[in-house]
């Protein structure tokens, strides 16, 4: 039998309502697997934020469903409040805003995610020094948030989403403040999640530079998905969704 993906879309709308009702997304459906790395893109406004927050129980759809795992989780006025456990458990999410906690530094930031999970202090730190480690950030490990540029912060954000090693992870953005280098070493360090862990990772990004490293991309426009890509042994092919549905490895 073949497992479940670890997320499932089917048909997400959401309607927010603005003066008019404003469609940000309009019928999106996709599924994520184990291992795999899939790369969210679309222009400013094209509903990718909305996308994640709805993947992620943040926000009911209006209309669509999720599911985590096989299990359908969200649906319209589903009750996200008793999500939380599966939001902690399962899922690690970074925003397009850090959101670390001001009075405590990197380290603490990090460790918290897995003190809240009743890892101790002391072992929950010193994994958290590993993973702001593994993306660059050990000479700002004490450092507190507002000492910290913004790509740093971000970086952080990123070690605390990947701390207790969920199954799913859920990154909006997470290299916006980033140079090239250092954006493309969060996106290793995806990969390499994804491939050593299985974790089914989705990444929102503008950046076109590091794409070699993402499964396929997705793209929307005005809240619908319009193209999706295959990468095949490294090289990204663009494809209309017109040509067939989106493809998986
Ligand atoms: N809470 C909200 N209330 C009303 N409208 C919203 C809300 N959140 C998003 N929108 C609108 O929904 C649409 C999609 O927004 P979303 O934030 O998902 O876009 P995005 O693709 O993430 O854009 P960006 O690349 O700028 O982050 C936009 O028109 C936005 O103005
Ligand atoms: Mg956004």
């Amino acid at each position: 039998m073949t497992r479940p993906p670890v997320l499932g879309v089917d048909g997400a709308v959401k309607h927010y309502d603005g003066g008019g009702v404003v469609r940000a997304l309009d019928g999106v459906s996709f599924e994520l697997h184990a291992g795999e790395l899939l790369g969210i893109m679309g222009p400013s406004g094209s509903g990718k934020s909305t996308l994640l927050l709805i993947a992620g129980l943040l926000e009911p759809p209006t209309a669509g469903e999720v599911r985590i795992g096989g299990q359908r989780v969200s649906w319209p006025g589903a009750d996200l409040d008793g999500l939380r456990e599966v939001r902690r458990r399962r899922i690690g999410f970074v925003f397009q805003k850090p959101n670390l906690i001001p009075f405590l530094n990197a380290t603490e930031n990090v460790a918290l995610a897995l003190e809240i999970d009743d890892v101790p202090p002391g072992p929950a730190r010193r994994h958290a020094g590993g993973l702001l480690r593994a993306l660059g950030l050990a000479h700002r490990a004490s450092s507190l948030p507002a000492r910290l540029s913004g790509g740093e912060q971000q970086r952080v954000a990123v070690a605390r989403a990947l701390a207790n090693d969920p199954p799913l992870i859920l990154a909006d953005e997470p290299t916006a403040a980033l140079d090239s280098v250092r954006g493309r070493q969060v996106i290793a360090l995806f990969r390499r999640i994804a491939d050593e862990r299985g974790a089914g990772i989705a990444v929102v990004t503008h950046d076109p530079r590091a794409l070699d490293l993402f499964d396929r991309t997705i793209e929307l426009s005005d809240g619908k998905l319009v193209g999706a890509s295959t990468g095949i042994g490294g090289l990204v092919l663009q494809r209309g969704l017109s040509e067939g549905d989106v493809e998986r490895r």
